[in-house]
C-alpha cells in the first residue's frame, strides 16, 4: 500500500521525501518535455510532475484520464504561483500503469457537468461523481451526517434503528410503496416517528438516521421517491422546546461541519453566499401566513387568493421564503392538513401545535409537531382519518402505558443539503437519486 495524499507530510516542504502514492488521472498536460499529472485518491490530489525519459514512455504519452497507476517519486515544495494543489509536488522517478481508461471521458469533467443535459448527466452518475462539484457534495453530505450523529450524541440522545418494512402509514395513503412480504400486505416505510415514539419510555429522547420512502407522484426539485431522513422523538416537552431544539440542532450541525476546514473550504466553493442563520429563528403562525400570502398577493394552487385552511404548496412556499430570505418557523397549522397524529393547540383546536421548518431557495425542510397524548382522541383520530386502529395497537399502547406530553420531527437530509450547498434539486445531494421515472443506475 502506498501513501495516501493526507498522510504526506508537505508541511514540512523536505525537498526530497520519498513517496508512493496510488490514485486516477484527474487531469494530465503534456508537453514537449514534460508531463503533469494530478492523481486523485479520495483525499485530494496531488500534482505528480514526469520529466525526462520517464516522459517520453509509450504509457506516459498515451496517459488518459480516469487511468489509475501508482506513481513513486520526491515531494517538492512549490511556489504558489505553480498551480499544484497545497504547493505541492511528486517528481515522479517511477510511475505503473494499473487500470488504463479508454480517454474522452469528458462527461466527467465539472465543465460538462455544468452544460451536460440532466438525464445523461444521471445515467452518468457513476462517473459525474468523479468530478470534483459532485463528489464535494457527497463529503459534505458525510460530514453533515455525522455532525447529526455528533450533536445529538453531545445531547445524550440514543440512535435507534427502526423497520423500513411496516404495516401502517405515517403522512397518508397516496405516497406508500406497496410491496409483497411473503403472504401479507406491508410497505415501505414513509417516516420512522411512529416507531420512535415506542422507544421514549425505555431510551428516552431517541433519533434515526434511516431511508424513507414516498410514492411520490410528481417530479419537483425537491421530491425524492427514497430519500434520509433524520428524525428525533423529544420526552416531556411543550412545543416551545421543541422549536428551540430545533434551532439549536441546526445551528449546531453547521457549526460542527465548518469546524473542519476542508469542509469550509468545500462549502466555500459550492456556496459562497452561504450564511449561518441567526438564532432565535423567524417565528410565524400559519394563519399570519395565509394573511401575508393575500398581501402579497400570492394566489393557492386554484390561483384564488389564500384563505384559512389552504396547503400552503411548493410554489407559494418558495415564494415566501425568497422574500424573506431567512429561516422560518412556520407553525400552527390547521388540523385538517396535517397528519392524523398531531395534539391540537389548547387554546385554539382548529390548528395542531406543529411545524414546517421553511429555509430560502428550498422551502420545508423539516416538519415536526407534538404529538396526541390521549388515548380517546387518538382513537377519534384514526376514525377520522379512516384508519384501521388494530394494525396501530402497538402506537396506541404508547397512550396507556404511561403517555407524555411529547412531540419530533422528522428533517429531509438531502433537502438541508440542497439549502447549505445552494443547490438547484435534491437529486444533487443524493449519491443515486430515486424519483418517479429514475431507478437506475
Ligand atoms: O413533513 P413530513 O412528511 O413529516 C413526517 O414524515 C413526520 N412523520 C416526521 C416526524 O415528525 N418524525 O416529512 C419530513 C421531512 C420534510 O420536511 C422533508 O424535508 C422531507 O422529510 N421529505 C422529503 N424529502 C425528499 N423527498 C420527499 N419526497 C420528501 N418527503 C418529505
Ligand atoms: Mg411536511
Amino acid at each position: 500500500s502506498g501513501e495516501r495524499s493526507k498522510d504526506v507530510d508537505y508541511a514540512s516542504g523536505d525537498r526530497g521525501t520519498r513517496v508512493r502514492v496510488f490514485g486516477r488521472v484527474h487531469r494530465e498536460r503534456k508537453q514537449k518535455e514534460v508531463i503533469f499529472v494530478t492523481l486523485r485518491d479520495g483525499y485530494g490530489f496531488m500534482q505528480c510532475v514526469l520529466t525526462g525519459p520517464l516522459a517520453k514512455t509509450y504509457d506516459a504519452v498515451t496517459l488518459t484520464r480516469e487511468t489509475s497507476m501508482m506513481i513513486t517519486g520526491e515531494m517538492w515544495q512549490v511556489p504558489p504561483g505553480a498551480h499544484a494543489p497545497d504547493n505541492r509536488e511528486l517528481h515522479a522517478d517511477y510511475f505503473e500503469i494499473i487500470g488504463k481508461a479508454p480517454g474522452g471521458e469528458d462527461a466527467i469533467t465539472n465543465k460538462v457537468q455544468a452544460k451536460g443535459d440532466a438525464q445523461t448527466l444521471l445515467d452518468q452518475r457513476h462517473l459525474v461523481l468523479r468530478g470534483e462539484t459532485a463528489a464535494a457534495v457527497m463529503f459534505v453530505r458525510d460530514a453533515v451526517e455525522h455532525a447529526f450523529n455528533v450533536r445529538y450524541h453531545e445531547l445524550g440522545y440514543i440512535k435507534v434503528a427502526p423497520p423500513a418494512l411496516v404495516q401502517t402509514q405515517v403522512e397518508g395513503g397516496s405516497t406508500l410503496f406497496d410491496i409483497n412480504y411473503y403472504t401479507e400486505k406491508a410497505y415501505l416505510t414513509q417516516s420512522s416517528q411512529l416507531y420512535l415514539e415506542t422507544a421514549l419510555p425505555f431510551a428516552g429522547n431517541c433519533y434515526c438516521i434511516e431511508k424513507s420512502f414516498r410514492a411520490e407522484k410528481s417530479l419537483t426539485r425537491r421530491h425524492l421517491s427514497e430519500y434520509t431522513h433524520v428524525e428525533a422523538e423529544l420526552d416531556f416537552i411543550t412545543f416551545d422546546d421543541l422549536l428551540t431544539h430545533l434551532e439549536d440542532l441546526i445551528c449546531s450541525v453547521i457549526s460542527i461541519v465548518l469546524s473542519n476546514p476542508r469542509m469550509a473550504k468545500h462549502l466555500q466553493e459550492l456556496n459562497p453566499n452561504f450564511q449561518m442563520p441567526t438564532r432565535p429563528f423567524k417565528r410565524m403562525r400559519y394563519s399570519d401566513a395565509i394573511e401575508w400570502l393575500q398581501q402579497h398577493d400570492i394566489k393557492n394552487e386554484n390561483d384564488q387568493p389564500h384563505t384559512f385552511g389552504d396547503d400552503i404548496a411548493e410554489a407559494a412556499e418558495r415564494r415566501m421564503t425568497d422574500i424573506l430570505n431567512v429561516p422560518i418557523f412556520l407553525t400552527h397549522f390547521p388540523v385538517e392538513i396535517k397528519a392524523f397524529y398531531m395534539a391540537k393547540d389548547t387554546l385554539d383546536p382548529r390548528v395542531t401545535e406543529s411545524v414546517d421548518v421553511l429555509m430560502p431557495g428550498v422551502g420545508e425542510i423539516v416538519g415536526g409537531s407534538m404529538r396526541m397524548s390521549d388515548y380517546d382522541e387518538l382513537m377519534a383520530a384514526y376514525k377520522r382519518e379512516g384508519i384501521g386502529a388494530e394494525a396501530y395497537y402497538w402506537y396506541t399502547d404508547q397512550r396507556r402505558y404511561g403517555t407524555s406530553p411529547h412531540g419530533g420531527y422528522g428533517l429531509g437530509l438531502e433537502r438541508f443539503l440542497a439549502w447549505l450547498c445552494g443547490l438547484h434539486t435534491v437529486r444533487e445531494a443524493c449519491f443515486y437519486p430515486r424519483y418517479m421515472g429514475r431507478c437506475r443506475p
